[in-house]
């Protein structure tokens, strides 16, 4: 790690704490940094003086984002354009992480950085215009995307499963969304590989720009429902009966791409960074929930 702070903005969300629990960085979270209030970021910009930010805050409820829009895009597009320019104006890089819901999830193959883009609501919108303009910002950026990231804690699709689970016999779930899991402790693993290779060779052209980084490997939400239970049955658990479902049979307020899935092989190529296959992470971390926080 570079003798200069590294920042790391996302408070206690799944990735920015999966990276202080790694790394000596500095984290901040609202309401100290706050994208609502632009002159925080600055203000926490001035008092760390970090050699590199890894941006890992936004806003994330995607399917309330479709009418909390301004909120949605001052976190996902204003916020990171402050943040890109101070770090331009420093001369420092930045990761800022994005989302494979800039794509519509059309193409039957796995997509590549320079895929179109075409985001199906305004999360992914909203992301896709912060992509846009940390790029504008004339600075060095490294953008991640990543995709259905989870955590042994906090809020999320593995989780709210193993919760259900509790009370319920039977489960429903979408089999015709395809993507790749991401456990936030992999990607925060990557990132710090990425960190330590930036400190090592100095800044390289290669580095800048758009990279796709998901866990290997591909599911639906019901293969990673029906793998989580199997998981959790090994720690006695109670199991439901899973059926699939399309996702015409469950409408929600955004529309989801029925393709995520991301082809990484540029993040390997440039970085030799390789995010562990999904399905050997998701042992591992239902294993670190029970073993400290049961859901
Ligand atoms: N979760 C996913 O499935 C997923 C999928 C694809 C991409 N991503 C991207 O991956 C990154 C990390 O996501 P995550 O899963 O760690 O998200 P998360 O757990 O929801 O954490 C995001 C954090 O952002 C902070 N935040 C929200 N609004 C903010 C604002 N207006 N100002 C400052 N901070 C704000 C919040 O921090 P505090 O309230 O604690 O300060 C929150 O804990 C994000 O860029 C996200 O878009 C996530």
């Amino acid at each position: 790690m570079s003798e200069h702070k590294t920042l790391v903005t996302g408070g206690t969300g799944q990735l920015a704490s999966a990276l202080a629990a790694r790394a000596d960085v500095v984290r901040i979270g609202r309401p100290e940094f706050d994208f609502d209030r632009p002159d925080s970021i600055a203000s926490v910009f001035q008092s760390v003086r970090p050699g590199l930010v890894i941006n890992a805050a936004a806003y994330t409820a995607v399917d309330k984002a479709e009418t909390d829009v301004d909120a949605a895009y001052r976190a996902n597009r204003d916020g990171p354009a402050t943040l890109a320019r101070l770090c331009a104006d420093a001369d420092i890089p930045l990761i800022h992480i994005s989302t494979d819901y800039v794509f519509d999830g059309l193409k039957s193959d796995p997509y590549v950085e320079t895929d179109p883009v075409a985001p199906q609501g305004v999360y992914g919108a909203s992301k896709l215009a912060g992509e846009q303009a940390v790029l504008a910002s004339g600075g060095r950026a490294v953008i991640l995307r990543t995709a259905w990231v989870y955590a042994e804690t906090g809020k999320n699709f593995v989780r709210t499963m193993l919760a259900v689970a509790k009370t319920r016999d039977r489960l429903t779930v979408v089999a015709d969304q395809h993507g790749c899991p991401t456990v936030a402790g992999d990607l925060a693993d990557g990132i710090l590989k990425i960190v330590s290779t930036i400190d090592r060779t100095g800044w390289q052209t290669a580095y800048h720009g758009i990279f796709h980084a998901a866990g290997s490997g591909e599911t639906t939400w019901f293969g990673l429902a029906v793998a989580t239970f199997e998981e959790a049955a090994r720690h006695g658990a109670r199991i439901p009966e899973v059926a699939p479902i399309k996702t015409a049979d469950w409408p929600t307020p955004a529309k989801r791409p029925a393709n995520s899935r991301l082809d990484c092989s540029r993040l390997q190529a440039v970085f030799g960074v390789r995010l562990p296959h999904w399905r050997e992470s998701l042992t591992r971390t239902v294993d670190q929930m029970y073993s400290t926080a049961p859901p």
